[in-house]
């Protein structure tokens, strides 16, 4: 049996000030919450007052991306060791909207600035490892977008990225990674994707974990479903055999929908 995993990616939101308040009405209403896995990824600036906010719960705290080299002259980046040091267990790679793949298209983000976004599965990859070998957990994101799904391209996508990531990755190594299905089309735009085809694509991440690692690691790799879950949908999508969580953007920013959410994965 896989554990469930619920995990809250809080992108550009919240102040330190606000990010604890958040944090202050969650713990409550996960005080009993011990058959789910409960993860929240503030932004950067909050990780460490995050943690010491989380000590003694059972909440762990996520990064949102990270760096793969320990440190050196990188500006602007963060690395590995640093977000260890901030209590941080699990590490977000490969967001549709790191890749630059954004669901909805913001009129502003010309190329030029979309090229701030470039993440590649070749990123995802080194940045997996780099997280493995930190002893920390990557939630890996695939996905496809609307353009894709109408080409009938989502299955060979998701195996693409996946593989992708997977590179380099021992069969031991494999079950410490969780993937995350979230179809690009679905992210932030209140459309999700019907349970029954979340459930398929979960079970084609699924085929291409056994296609690089066997039946074992397929069996126990984790595999959330993400966009626009929320409190009325989650129960259903999350009653499927190859869903074994979500990753909540929106809904986990309000602590009544996010526990919400994790009372229906448990
Ligand atoms: P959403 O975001 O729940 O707001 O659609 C999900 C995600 O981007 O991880």
């Amino acid at each position: 049996m896989r554990k469930k995993i619920i995990a809250g990616n809080w992108k550009m939101n919240k102040t330190v000030g606000e990010a604890l308040a958040l944090v202050e009405e969650l713990k409550p209403l996960m005080a009993e919450v011990n058959s789910v896995d409960v993860v929240i990824c503030p932004a950067y600036t909050a990780l460490y007052a995050v943690n010491e906010a989380l000590s003694g719960t059972n909440i762990a705290l996520g990064a949102q991306e990270a760096f793969w080299k320990e440190s050196g002259a990188y500006t602007s980046q963060i690395s590995l060791p640093m977000l260890a040091d901030v209590g941080v267990t699990y590490v977000i790679l490969g967001h549709s909207e790191t890749r630059g793949r954004f669901g909805v298209p913001d009129t502003e983000l010309t190329p030029d600035l979309m090229r701030t976004f470039g993440e590649s599965d070749a990123g995802v990859n080194i940045k997996t490892q780099a997280t493995l070998a930190a002893g920390l957990m990557p939630v890996i994101c695939v996905g496809e977008t609307l353009s894709e799904k109408h080409r009938n391209e989502t299955d060979d996508v998701i195996r693409v990225q996946v593989l992708g990531a997977l590179a380099g990755v021992s069969t031991k190594q494999v079950v410490q990674i969780v993937f995350a299905y979230e179809p690009v089309w679905a992210i932030g735009t209140g459309e999700t994707c019907a349970p029954e085809e979340a459930d398929r694509v979960c079970g084609v991440v699924r085929h291409a974990v056994l296609e690089a690692h066997g039946q074992e690691a397929a069996d126990a790799v984790r595999i959330q479903y993400g966009g626009s879950m929320k409190p009325d949908n989650a129960a259903e999508l999350l009653s499927r055999p190859n869903i074994d969580g979500g990753l909540i953007g929106g809904a986990s920013l309000k602590a009544k929908d996010f526990a919400a959410i994790i009372a229906a994965a448990g």
